[in-house]
């Protein structure tokens, strides 16, 4: 089984963007460690970024559609504001956990309201590039 592992806008510029938040790692750093992880696990990752909304909702419909294990995402912005995110989560029966790099609660007001919390099966946040693989762990027992 695979576990789809999404991420929205801005997501692309890891490692250059205000890299005291959100840390040196790139994101194809990233996916190589989940990759290494995956096989280590016996699983299949499939590790996307756009900074379009409706292709993060076409992305989560074909999770539900391929019956993927698991969605792990990280909606980036859109986390704040996406009621379509919202309502793909809620419509699909895959298990979504939602990452954030930074601890969102910790910053900005306008961070501090998810639309994806409410319909997602836990959150993961705080802990920079580590959340990723925290979240394929936890993926994994599903
Ligand atoms: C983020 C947090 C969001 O508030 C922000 O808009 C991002 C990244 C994170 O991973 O910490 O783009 O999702």
């Amino acid at each position: 089984k695979t576990i789809f592992v999404l991420n929205g806008p801005n997501l692309n510029l890891l490692g250059m963007r205000e890299p005291e938040i959100y840390g040196s790692d790139t994101l194809d750093d990233i996916a190589g460690r989940l990759e290494d992880q995956s096989h280590q696990l016996g699983l299949e990752v499939d590790i996307r970024q756009s900074n379009h909304e409706g292709h993060l909702v076409d992305w989560l419909h074909e999770a539900a559609a391929d019956a993927a294990q698991a969605v792990i995402l990280n909606a980036g912005a859109l986390t704040h504001t996406s009621i379509a995110l919202h309502d793909a989560v809620k419509a699909i029966d895959v298990p979504v956990i939602e990452v954030h790099l930074s601890n969102p609660a910790a910053r900005e007001e306008f961070r501090h309201k998810s639309l994806i919390a409410p319909v997602a099966k836990g959150t993961i946040c705080g802990f920079g590039a580590l959340g990723y693989q925290l979240a394929l762990d936890a993926a994994s027992k599903f």
